[in-house]
């Protein structure tokens, strides 16, 4: 697949060539479909039920499905996120974003919009238990004392008396396990529902292992086909850390690839739609941001198709280790 990948490059030629094997991956699958029906009762049954599975994924998904955490709290699989957005467009952004149906918005304190978030949660007139508030204690407020202070200043601008999942925003040496400490107290306290990390790797997952009992809920970090971290996110998987999957979009700078148009004329899907899609199926929750209402509608109409598995396959193989944020963190681990 990477072959073909490498392959088919840029020119329009080969974008045509690959909707016509997209196509005939798809025609094959029929033909055999067909002949499953023709050939056996055991084979029609099996048919039948693939096919129950697929109507069933295809109807049951919904912009409030929720992954169960470790702790038990349901997390919603998909929601807003809302770095760099300025103030007053994140009120904006929330409110189009929770009355287009999400209910989950992921802020931080270093986005400095904490306080629209909190705004726009009470405008919209949903309750405080019908969105799940995510946002994270920043490099500067590591440490036990500096932690809850941040975060008592997160709950004050956001205006709620519980934040549903706090996370270290990065593992910046010297005070994780401190920070860590104060969080799982306010947990204790019911002031979070869960806590978890983010732009952690296995390094820093293991030495947290070693000095706390508390397995965080989630690891936060970039994701998408052109970056999918495989043995960081199989090493969540074992031990039931949820993946939340941050710049699915590739902050719009993949969007322009050969193959994902391809797929996205394929499936009369926009390319956003089919890394989304992707992200979801892979098990991730998936935080999108934008800050224009078309925008934040488009990318939620994700719930009523499937992406098939030798497209899922094909879009695998667009990993190249692509990176749209900072360097990868390879900060050794100091406490
Ligand atoms: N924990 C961390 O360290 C960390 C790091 C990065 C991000 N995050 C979280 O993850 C969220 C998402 O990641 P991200 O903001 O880096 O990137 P992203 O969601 O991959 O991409 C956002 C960019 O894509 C554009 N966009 C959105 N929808 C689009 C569409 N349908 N078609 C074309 N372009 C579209 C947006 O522009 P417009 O806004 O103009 O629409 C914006 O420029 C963040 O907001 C934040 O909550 C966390």
């Amino acid at each position: 697949m990477s072959r073909l990948k490498s392959a088919f490059s840029k020119s329009f030629a080969v974008d045509i060539l690959l909707r016509q094997f997209c196509r005939q991956i798809c025609t094959t699958e029929t033909t055999f479909t067909r002949n499953s029906f023709d050939s056996s009762s055991e084979a029609i049954k099996l048919e039948a039920n693939s096919s129950y599975r697929r109507m069933k994924s295809l109807h049951e998904t919904s912009i409030t499905d929720t992954i169960t955490l470790n702790d038990k709290v349901k997390i919603p699989c998909f929601g807003l996120g809302v770095y760099d957005i300025d103030v007053k467009l994140t009120r904006k952004a929330v409110l189009c974003a929770l009355e287009t149906g999400y209910r989950q918005i992921d802020t931080a304190a270093r986005y400095k919009n904490e306080r629209s978030v909190g705004e726009a949660i009470r405008e919209s007139g949903l309750k405080r238990q019908e969105v799940f508030v995510v946002t994270k204690v920043y490099h500067e407020d590591h440490g036990y004392n500096e932690t809850r202070i941040a975060f008592e200043k997160s709950l004050k601008l956001l205006g709620v008396d519980f934040v549903d999942l706090y996370l270290i925003h990065f593992p910046v040496p010297g005070k994780v396990v401190e920070t860590w400490k104060a969080m799982g107290e306010l947990k204790e306290k019911g002031f979070i529902r869960s806590i978890g990390v983010s732009n952690f790797n296995i390094h820093h997952l293991e030495a947290l292992k070693m000095h706390s009992e508390i397995t965080p809920s989630v690891n936060q970090i970039e994701v998408h086909p052109f970056l999918q971290e495989s043995s960081l996110v199989d090493y969540c998987k074992d031990r039931g850390i949820v993946i939340q999957a941050y710049s699915p979009l590739t902050r719009g700078q993949k969007l322009d690839n050969h193959v994902l148009r391809s797929l996205a004329y394929q499936y009369n899907r926009t390319p956003a739609q089919i890394l989304l899609r992707w992200s979801l199926q892979k098990g991730f929750v998936c935080i999108p941001k934008s800050f224009q209402s078309e925008r934040i509608k488009e990318n939620s109409k994700v719930f009523d198709f499937y992406i098939e598995e030798p497209h899922m396959e094909i879009l695998d193989s667009l990993e190249e280790g692509y990176r749209t944020g900072r360097d990868k963190i390879l900060w050794p681990w100091n406490g």
